[in-house]
């Protein structure tokens, strides 16, 4: 048995939960959007084409905003292909993936289905072949009121309100060589600081996101993010970060230690941005919007692309099955996300169905949910009010991947309006169970546990499947208690769980 505890109490707050921590990303490719969100003649699916299962399913898994339309396809897309009359769009090459974009889903469709999914948009801008013009146009096709070239088209298109599209991405990884155009340091902080300007001058409501390095590995860390915000401080609202958890499938320990790496990613980023702020003397604080967030494709390149020459309009890609150990992890990584809610201000998990995806569908049939698909839906139910310190002794292991990671991974939710307390607790102990204690300062007294979900499987490796899609669900935890102010729980070996207390 292993021991571990927490102590919070109700007057040391974290930070307030920004809802949109529980985002999610599209990004048109696979059959994401093709058979995904958009498959006219489905059976539930509406005059536009949009599945209703599909979206019942966003609805359930408490997605609260969706970036869109990329991702690496963004370094060659054209916003302008994906307006006006359908049938008049064209057919253009997606060089990322080699395969014909119709279009037929474009921006206003996006937020038509937005509207449908009870979803913020959340819209990224091609900084990298396309520039500072096509992004400032953009701007004003979907925010300006009217009485402007790019608004009036708008309205001339149907829709005479304003999108109101609050969240921009300037770019996506655009130091990645996978990139069309892919920039120097100096050169995007340039154009990503001029196109933010313009952005801010036509809609101050707007927030924009600044591209970090594509990734923690990438050779220019640090230095990159320096030049890119020294240059755009004053005029962008978060950096915007991706990880992507890598899995070999050999070692369960080492593996669950990347929601410890994506805390300590998340750090780095903070103490970048606060020592350009400190820097600059500056009282502002840029947030993060994590715009991207899974575990890494296992396959190769070659396989996130149709076979070169061919150009399909679809193909099938990252159709990833997942584990009862990826939704541990994904659980871990989205409490990393909670427990910086004080920084973390947007986070989209990528992506939302059939690649990379907690929702997969059949053509012409079912939707249904993945192993990851709970921890992510039981963290946006809960994940209310606001997050808690906590003072934590737990053991710990060491990783190659990290060096002291604690077997109890724990994030305490109270949300004032209603009263309720949402622990989540990790074992990530393979072999033994935890005996937990959680001390709840002016949060116990006369209160009850009113749920308790958990993740766990004798095989780690169990997956769900279009055939066997209830495989993995979460059940109940059998030993729980609450005496007065303190929360006492056994949670087993390799376990995601989740207590709730309710007056
Ligand atoms: O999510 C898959 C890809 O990973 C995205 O297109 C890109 O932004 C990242 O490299």
């Amino acid at each position: 048995m292993v021991k571990a505890s927490v102590t919070v109490s109700a007057d040391f707050v974290l930070s307030d939960i920004d809802r949109r921590i529980f985002g999610n990303f599209i990004e048109q490719m696979g059959r994401q959007v093709l058979g995904g969100i958009y498959e006219p003649g489905h059976p539930t699916a509406d005059e536009k084409g949009f599945r209703h299962d599909v979206i019942d399913l966003v609805k359930e898994l408490g997605v609260t905003i969706v970036r869109y339309p990329g991702g690496n396809i963004l370094s060659g897309y054209n916003w302008k292909n994906g307006i006006g009359p359908r049938e008049e769009r064209p057919r253009t090459l997606c060089l990322s993936r080699f395969t014909i974009e119709t279009h037929q889903v474009g921006t206003n469709e996006f937020i038509d289905w937005c509207k449908l999914a009870d979803v913020e948009p959340m819209l990224a801008i091609n900084l990298e072949s396309e520039g500072f013009d096509s992004a400032r146009e953009y701007v004003e096709y979907c925010n300006h009121k009217g009485g402007s070239q790019w608004s009036d088209l708008r309205i001339e298109h149907g829709y005479a309100e304003p999108h109101k599209v609050q969240v921009w991405c300037l770019g996506n990884e655009p130091d990645g060589h996978w990139q069309i155009a892919a920039h120097s340091a100096e050169t995007y902080a340039r154009i990503a600081t001029e196109t933010a300007k313009a952005i801010k001058w036509i809609d101050p409501n707007t927030q924009l996101t600044l591209a970090p390095s594509a990734a923690r590995s990438m050779p220019y860390y640090g230095e990159w993010e320096r030049i890119a915000l020294e240059d755009a401080f004053d005029y962008v609202d978060f950096i915007a970060p991706h990880m992507y958890f890598k899995d070999d499938h050999k070692d369960t320990s080492e593996y669950l230690a990347w929601a410890d790496q994506m805390n300590g990613y998340i750090k780095e980023m903070v103490a970048m941005c606060d020592a350009v702020a400190g820097k600059k003397r500056s009282q502002k604080r840029i947030m993060l919007s994590f715009d991207e967030w899974n575990i890494g494709a296992r396959w190769p390149i070659e396989e996130k692309r149709a076979v070169p020459g061919e150009w399909p309009e679809r193909i099938t890609i990252l159709e990833e099955a997942y584990t009862v150990e990826d939704a541990l992890l994904i659980g871990g990584a989205m409490q990393a996300l909670l427990n910086n809610a004080d920084r973390v201000k947007v986070a989209c998990f990528a992506q939302l169905v059939n690649c990379i995806a907690p929702i997969m569908t059949v053509d012409n049939g079912p939707a249904w949910r993945q192993t990851i698909f709970w921890p992510l839906s039981l963290a946006s139910k809960y994940g209310h009010g606001q997050v808690l310190q906590q003072v934590v002794d737990s053991p710990s292991y060491k990783a190659k991947t990290w060096h002291d990671v604690p077997y109890l991974l724990s994030t305490v939710i109270n949300d004032p309006k209603t009263g309720r307390t949402t622990i989540i607790a990790a074992n990530r102990h393979l072999t033994e169970t935890m005996d937990l204690t959680v001390l709840l300062k002016g949060l116990g007294q006369g209160r009850r546990i009113s749920h308790t979900h958990e993740l766990a499987n004798d095989n780690l490796k169990a997956v769900n499947s279009a055939d066997d899609p209830d495989n993995i669900v979460p059940g109940e935890i059998d030993v729980v208690e609450l005496a007065g102010e303190q929360l006492t729980a056994k949670l087993k070996p390799a376990s995601w769980n989740v207590i709730v207390i309710d007056q």
